[in-house]
């Protein structure tokens, strides 16, 4: 059901960027954003749909902040794995944006790409004018400085921090990091229907722990093969993670933990809530 619905739903987004980019001129900038929104799991977008139907909310309107949060979401990607952040050559699979065209194009692709997700959650076929304020404002929130960026910017300085992170500090960076855009998209429906989003807003702060827990234990424990992007770099960069603070088993467990909690507090929206369950088990099943 869970695995039928991500394939469904991942086609529905591509389709929405091959028409965006239809739409753009093809010039290196352009090529390079169409590559990077291609393929990827699309989790960030599944929630935002999945969360919009818990709501009564279609997927023609929620595709428009689906394919918005993959918009975020692929630009943090190519940023991340820019020689001055982690300095990645493989995502996906594949080169990254820098090896592939040059540095000059991976920012300004991740810039535009920025920009775009702003566009695409104030179309007029997403609501009201009061909802899509509320859906830019949010999007900002999650993605700048104090959300997706400020994790980043807490990531990178604890690479060469004398300090070591406390599992507070480890769970604020992370929260800001990977948890702040999941928590948009899981709480996106909610806000398009104009409806209360404190459950889904519990079920993906726990989510979005989860799913950072589960990168990091791939980094260690990942195939490359599968995971399709560099392993065995955090420890080595000195990231801070909480497999670096509390070894492989007791992070799984942690893990385990949070998609639990993640579940529980589906529990109002019942049988309907049983796609988001299965993700939430997904997240540290997942073998990419
Ligand atoms: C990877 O995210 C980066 C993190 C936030 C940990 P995903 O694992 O969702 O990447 P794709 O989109 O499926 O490639
Ligand atoms: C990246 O975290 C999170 C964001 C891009 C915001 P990581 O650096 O752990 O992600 P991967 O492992 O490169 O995908
Ligand atoms: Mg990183
Ligand atoms: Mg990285
Ligand atoms: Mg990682």
């Amino acid at each position: 059901m869970f695995k039928s619905q991500l394939k469904a739903i991942s086609s529905r987004i591509q389709r929405q960027f091959d028409d965006i980019f239809s739409e753009l001129d093809v010039v290196s900038v352009t090529q390079a954003m169409a590559y990077a929104t291609n393929g990827g799991k699309r989790l960030r977008g599944f929630l935002v749909v999945e969360g919009a139907r818990l709501h009564g909310i279609n997927i023609e309107t929620a595709i428009w902040p689906a394919t918005a949060v993959e918009c975020i979401h692929a630009y943090s990607l190519i940023h991340d794995d820019l020689p001055s952040m982690d300095n990645d050559d493989m995502r996906r699979g594949q080169p990254t944006i820098h090896v592939k065209w040059d540095e000059a194009t991976a920012i300004l692709a991740g810039d535009a790409l920025q920009a775009l997700a702003f566009d695409l959650v104030s179309r007029h076929e997403v609501g009201s004018g009061e909802i899509r304020a509320n859906l830019v404002s949010s999007l900002a929130k999650a993605s700048g400085a104090d959300g997706m960026v400020l994790g980043q910017a807490l990531d990178i300085s604890a690479e060469t921090s004398q300090k070591k992170l406390t599992f507070e500090d480890i769970t604020l960076l992370q929260q800001k990091k990977t948890g702040a855009l999941i928590q948009w998209a899981a709480t996106a429906g909610a806000r398009l229907a104009g409806s209360d989003p404190t459950a889904l807003t519990k079920f993906s702060n726990a989510l979005g722990l989860a799913f950072q827990i589960a990168d990091d234990i791939l980094d260690v424990e990942g195939d490359i093969d599968l995971v399709g992007k560099a392993v065995g770099k955090d420890g080595e960069a000195g990231k801070a993670t909480f497999v670096s603070l509390l070894g492989l088993k007791e992070a799984k467990r942690r893990a385990k933990e949070l998609v639990n909690e993640a579940c529980e507090a589906l529990k109002e929206y019942g049988e309907k809530g049983e796609n988001l369950r299965q993700a939430a088990h997904f997240v540290i099943q997942r073998e990419s």
